[in-house]
């Protein structure tokens, strides 16, 4: 079995949680938030050496004016909390996604995140904010053409690792583990790349809800799993 050291985590169930419970949608996120914080510190403690969150799609755009700022607003308390504890928490944090939609202000906050946290030797904490996997690799292509055109790279010499090399993870390993919170069983447009040989999981829970125990669930279901990356078993 190998190792699990990197979970990417769909979050999703925000808006529900906050609805059973008669609340607006944006409490339901600053829960959301408040559990991340958590689900880090957790997920290191366990040995965990990467975790992948996808708090915001290029399709979230298409949400209600005010949600959408509510949960910009929210990255942006994020960030500078996160900016702020840097060393406490010992994180190296990396967004992931397309920066050009986001404000000049959250830019800088990411920036900065990005510069105090990148010698840090916790948790690797990647946030895909205006992410898309197709877009992504989109962008991969270009910036291969751009090299090809340069003379920097020929076409033969393309490979999947030159793809995996030009993504927006090109520093991180791909996940072993794809969990989404919410009962929903979708990718999203998430890794789409990436997650080639992950296992995946699907649980009810909300993610405001997820705790240590759900995350402790979560790594014994991942344990149970036979990864042979298309192999045959040697005992079989
Ligand atoms: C998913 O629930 C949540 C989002 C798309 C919003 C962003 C996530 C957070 C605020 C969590 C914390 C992250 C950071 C980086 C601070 P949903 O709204 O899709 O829920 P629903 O499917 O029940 O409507």
């Amino acid at each position: 079995m190998k190792e699990l050291e990197h979970i990417a985590i769909i979050l999703d169930g925000n808006g529900r949680w906050a609805k059973k419970r008669g609340l607006p949608r944006k409490a339901g996120h600053i829960e959301g938030a408040k559990t991340l914080e958590k689900i880090c510190r957790a997920a290191y403690k366990r040995g965990i050496k990467y975790l992948t969150v996808y708090a915001f799609s290029t399709e979230n755009w298409n949400r209600p004016e005010d949600e959408v700022s509510a949960i910009m607003k929210l990255f942006g308390t994020y960030l500078d909390k996160c900016i702020k504890d840097s060393k406490k928490d010992n994180m190296v944090v990396r967004m992931i996604g397309d920066r050009e939609r986001l404000s000049d202000t959250l830019k800088d906050k990411v920036k900065e995140l990005e510069d105090v946290s990148k010698d840090n030797t916790g948790l690797n904490l990647t946030i895909a904010i205006n992410y898309g996997g197709r877009a992504e690799i989109l962008n991969s292509f270009k910036e291969i053409y751009k090299k090809i055109s340069d003379g920097a790279l020929a076409v033969d010499e393309i490979t999947e690792d030159v793809i995996s090399e030009n993504l927006y993870t090109k520093d991180i390993p791909d996940p072993d583990l794809i969990l989404r919170t919410s009962g929903e069983m979708r990718l999203s447009n998430f890794l789409l790349w990436q997650a080639a040989y992950s296992e995946f999981l699907f649980v009810d829970c909300a993610w405001p809800d997820f705790d240590e125990n759900e995350l402790d669930k979560a790594i014994e279901e991942y344990n149970k799993r036979d990864r042979r990356f298309g192999a045959i078993k040697e005992d079989k």
